[in-house]
């Protein structure tokens, strides 16, 4: 499903170049779920953001969703990812002039789907507690709010590959735990599944844990 092979990331240049994602090997199994722990500052959103095409490698490749995406052109990557991905990170924004409901229903949209958008976009917001906010705009919203908005955008498509950087990060324990066994759900539609995570609780839900320190991978857990 995925394989991330030499993935450099270096940001800067000269003598305040660092290295984030140091010459990562990674290998995902369709339907894997994988969690990404390790300290702050470790390349843990840098390593989602390449496996996710939102940003791109300064080394390496990485084949996801069948293709090597890494040289592919602004255009096609922002199509692969609209045909393969779910993002759920915090800085990958909302669009700020479409309602919740809009969001979520773009998602099925640019995935080609056609029509009967309103239904499973309003079901998908229900599922995550914003039945009563899908007119709303994103500005109009909480940060946890505007999360969940995120995380129904990836449960109505049920994409071949999530990503999802700290995705209950903004949500109170109880709102978070609940919002992340429904992501963790699509793995029976056939979603495989990346998230990185602090909460050690979230982090063996999954197949196997990976430990970044420094940019590397130094450890991998499996957990089933
Ligand atoms: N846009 C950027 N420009 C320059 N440096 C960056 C950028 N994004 C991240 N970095 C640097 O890359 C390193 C890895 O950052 P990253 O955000 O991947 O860490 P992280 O493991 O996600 O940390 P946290 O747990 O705090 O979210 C850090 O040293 C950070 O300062
Ligand atoms: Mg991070």
């Amino acid at each position: 499903m995925l394989e991330a092979r030499d993935l450099t990331r270096v940001w800067g240049k000269g003598d305040a170049a660092q290295t984030a994602v140091d010459r990562v090997d990674l290998s995902v199994g369709r339907g894997e779920i994988v969690a990404i722990v390790g300290p702050s500052g470790s390349g843990k959103s840098t390593l989602g953001a390449l496996l996710a095409g939102i940003d791109r490698p300064t080394g390496g490749s990485i084949v996801a969703a069948g293709a090597r995406i890494d040289q592919l052109n602004d255009n096609g990557l922002a199509r692969w990812r609209s045909e393969h991905v779910g993002i759920v990170f915090q800085d990958f924004h909302l669009l700020p002039t479409l309602t919740a409901a809009e969001n979520v229903e773009l998602a099925l949209k640019l995935k080609g789907q056609r029509r009967g958008r309103r239904k499973p976009a309003r079901a998908a917001l229900d599922e995550v507690g914003l039945a009563d906010k899908v007119g709303r705009l994103p500005s109009q919203l909480s940060g946890g709010e505007q999360q969940r908005v995120a995380i129904a955008r990836a449960l109505v498509v049920a994409p071949a590959l999530l990503v999802a950087d700290e995705p209950t990060g903004s949500l109170d324990q109880s709102t978070g735990h609940a919002v992340f066994e429904q992501l963790l759900g699509l793995r029976d539609r056939g979603t495989t599944i990346v998230f990185i995570t602090h909460d050690p609780e979230l982090a063996g839900a999954a197949d196997r844990i990976i430990t970044m320190v420094d940019g590397h991978i130094v450890a991998e857990e499996r957990v089933r």
